[in-house]
């Protein structure tokens, strides 16, 4: 187990910066994921983390000591990569052994570590098979199994479940967490997928450009999106943007756009920095509007259904506005269809407003 801290590192591959001045701390025993899309800078800081790839700036540090310079072999991280990278010759029990035999191990202290590995992964039943006999869920976990045997320091999953199916990432996202906190090893995982992030991690590094974005829970994440674009990448289906202005009405902070003029809370007037009259990026989340075809009492956002969708316990509505198409999640009860008007109530304490140069967020 050990405190990992990430100190304004930065990776070059020639000229042009992968990772940005990138601050981390990792709690001991504690579940962190790299959330970011695909060429955001992951894959090389795990590769700086496991000694794979040279620092170009900045310290990395396990439990206070400085590791740059250490070689691979004795940083204690074992990695799971999205290729499992199983020796296809050897049965599922060679592989799980093999980084104990390659490290000396007797051979009753290796058949040990390799029972409790796969009993605990449930594969215990198929050790004597080759990988090219295993499925894909199964392969992963031989490749898990190989990781945990070694009863590392950290633990360091590159995107391990990507391209298993739907129904088997679900349940290895669910394993994963599971075994994580059975073994009480430090995890750093990274993923392009936002579910994975929230639903597995104690805590998520937002990374965009290879730039952090935003550092904090999960609940911080999608709550309280420091800027605009963690906001849209964060959330399925996606949240709504709007462009809309600011402006002063009878005493209130009005947000207007031509579909509504809806006042702000008073702690967010506040939050906003007056009431001057600007231009804004309003964004609220599918599931924070509420949405009738009869007007509802107070301020609304009226458009006209585009088109409705059936998700299984949910409904998805798209509305046309005067200048974008918004979504609503409502429940199946809905009656409306293309072409009604409707009218939807925004929950007040879930929406955002973003600052329309930088994108950070008021609120
Ligand atoms: N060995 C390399 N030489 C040059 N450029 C590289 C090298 N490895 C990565 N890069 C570049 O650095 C940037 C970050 O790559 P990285 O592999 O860290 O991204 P990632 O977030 O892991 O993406 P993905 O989700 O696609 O795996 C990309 O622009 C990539 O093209
Ligand atoms: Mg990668």
């Amino acid at each position: 187990m050990a405190r990992i801290s990430i100190n304004k590192v930065w990776k070059y591959y020639g000229t042009s910066p992968a990772v940005r001045e990138l601050n981390l701390e990792c709690d001991d025993g504690s579940f962190v994921s790299i959330l970011g899309p695909s060429g955001c800078g992951k894959s090389s800081t795990m590769r700086m983390i496991a000694g794979l790839e040279h620092i170009s700036a900045g310290d990395i540090l396990f439990d206070g000591q400085r590791i740059n310079d250490l070689p691979p072999k004795d940083r204690d991280v074992a990695m799971v990569f999205e290729n499992y990278a199983l020796y296809p010759h050897k049965s599922v029990f060679d592989n799980i052994a093999n980084p104990l035999r390659l490290r000396g191990f007797a051979a009753d202290k290796i058949k040990e570590r390799v029972t409790s590995a796969t009993k605990l992964l449930e594969i215990d039943h198929l050790l004597n098979r080759r990988p090219s006999e295993l499925s894909g869920g199964q392969k992963q976990r031989v490749a898990i199994g190989r990781a945990i045997v070694r009863e590392p320091k950290l633990f360091l999953f590159d995107e391990p479940i990507a391209h298993l199916d739907a129904k088997l990432r679900a349940h290895m996202r669910g394993e994963i967490k599971h075994l994580q906190r059975s073994l009480g090893t430090t995890m750093i995982y990274v993923t392009h997928d936002q579910l994975e992030a929230l639903s597995m991690a104690d805590m998520i590094a937002v990374m965009h450009d290879g730039e952090l974005q935003q550092w904090g829970t999960p609940s911080e994440i999608f709550n309280r999106p420091v800027n605009a674009w963690v906001a849209g990448f964060v959330g399925e289906p996606a949240m709504n943007f709007l462009s809309a202005e600011l402006r002063s009405e009878g005493g209130n902070t009005v947000l207007t756009h031509p579909n509504f003029n809806i006042p702000l809370l008073p702690q967010q007037v506040a939050l906003v920095n007056g009431s001057a009259k600007r231009e804004v990026r309003m964004g609220v989340r599918p599931d924070a509007l509420s949405i009738s075809t009869t007007r509802p009492d107070g301020p609304v956002i009226e458009g006209r259904i585009y088109v409705t969708e059936l998700l299984g316990g949910d409904m998805l509505v798209d509305v046309q506005l005067a200048d974008a198409r918004i979504r609503v999640k409502t429940s199946t009860d809905f009656t409306g269809v293309a072409d009604d008007a409707c009218y939807m109530t925004v929950n007040r304490d879930k929406w955002h407003l973003f600052d329309i140069e930088d994108g950070h967020a008021y609120f």
